[in-house]
């Protein structure tokens, strides 16, 4: 059985009338994993990944980028833009490809992921990058709409965000029930905006019967709402999280005090230590900023919050594979030595006595 598409699954939740394009490049549907090593080690009830990578574009864009596209068209539009670290621009250019829309988007020049670069090339957008960051960008991009008939797809779009809260329907739908926590990045706060109002609305609605204590976690060299100030050169690793005046500021602090939650900052030390061990214990390769959320949880379990027999969501926000230079600057380089049996079999007999060994 062929699935339903996003916009027609959940489409009594979206804005989707009988003029809006059914579009779909395969959104959502994202698995729930559940943690194979880490729910024990941190003592956890259930822990589960949500893994946002396998969208069509690598990341959970595409859940908002369907709908804002999908209503561009319907209102007429030809063209559309964003500001972007890379994700966005590398969404908004697939589904404007889908459309034969043009599509402008403007980067932070040198500043984003390879992978995301690679994306918005090939989709052949209009790529415009800037000297100045992401803030700046965005910025500019804004009155850019104000002034000329190009739709904004930044996650200002309110369509963006209603899109984006179905990632928080198929978590009720998948587990039955909400989550007692949801653990999520936080960079312009656009999803965790989006996700708390997808769990309230599944409550007005009656599919749950509570919701999820919202955590949200900042890069520490980029964290305005932790620290209370916006941010004029935010600094991190983490680039898809470089941000330093998030456009939904208030509405992710409204989420996490209606939900109990918090908003807390991980360094990148704790970035990258999550990073790779969400990979080397469970498989999975997120990228940088999506390993903010288990960074999140992780520091919160060491300090001695208590977890157990809690159910407890991680969203990881898009693929590893965007940003391979992070990958290879962190991890071990690969062993060479000669193309022979005997080089190959000394490092493999050195590594089985290393296992033998390990406690
Ligand atoms: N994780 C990833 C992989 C992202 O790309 C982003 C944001 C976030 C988390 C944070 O989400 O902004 O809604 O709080 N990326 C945007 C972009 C800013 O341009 O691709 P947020």
């Amino acid at each position: 059985m062929v699935e339903k598409c996003l916009l027609v699954k959940y489409r009594d939740f979206l804005p989707v009338t009988p003029q809006t394009p059914l579009i779909t490049i395969g959104e959502g549907n994202t698995p729930l994993v559940r943690s194979q090593r880490l729910e024990r080690e941190i003592g956890c009830g259930e822990l589960y990944f949500k893994l946002e990578g396998c969208n069509p574009t690598g990341s959970f864009k595409d859940r908002g980028m369907v709908v804002a596209v999908a209503k561009a068209v319907e209102a007429g539009n030809s063209a559309i833009i964003c500001a972007s670290t890379g994700n966005t621009s590398a969404s908004a250019a697939a589904y404007g490809a889908v459309c034969g829309l043009t599509v402008y988007v403007v980067v932070p020049k040198g500043n984003i992921a390879l992978g995301k670069l690679a994306q918005a090339l090939v989709y052949d957008a209009r790529i415009v990058a800037i000297d100045g960051n992401f803030d700046k960008a965005l910025e500019l991009v804004r009155v850019l709409t104000q002034k000329y008939p190009i739709a904004l797809v930044n996650s200002l779009n309110p369509h963006r965000i209603e899109g984006q809260k179905t990632a928080a329907f198929e978590i009720v739908d998948k587990l039955g029930v909400a989550p007692d926590y949801l653990f999520i990045p936080v960079g312009n706060a656009g999803n965790i905006t989006a996700y708390w109002r997808g769990f309230v609305h599944y409550k007005q609605a009656g599919r749950s019967a509570t919701t999820p204590r919202m955590m949200g976690f900042e890069a520490e060299g980029s964290a305005a709402i932790v620290k209370g100030k916006p941010i004029s050169n935010p600094k991190t690793v983490a680039s898809a999280i470089r941000i330093g005046n998030p456009a939904s500021w208030e509405k992710a602090v409204a989420a996490r005090d209606e939900s109990g939650g918090m908003i807390g900052c991980v360094a990148d030390e704790e970035i990258l230590n999550a990073y790779k061990l969400l990979a080397a214990k469970e498989g999975i390769f997120g990228e940088p900023a999506s390993a903010a959320s288990v960074a999140g949880l992780l520091k919160l379990a060491h300090s001695g919050h208590n977890f157990s027999g809690k159910r407890v969501v991680c969203i990881i926000t898009g693929t590893g594979l965007k940003d391979p230079d992070t990958a290879i600057h962190t991890a071990k380089p690969p062993m060479e030595v000669a193309a022979e049996l005997g080089a190959i079999e000394t490092l493999i007999v050195q590594g089985l006595e290393q296992t033998n060994r390990a406690p």
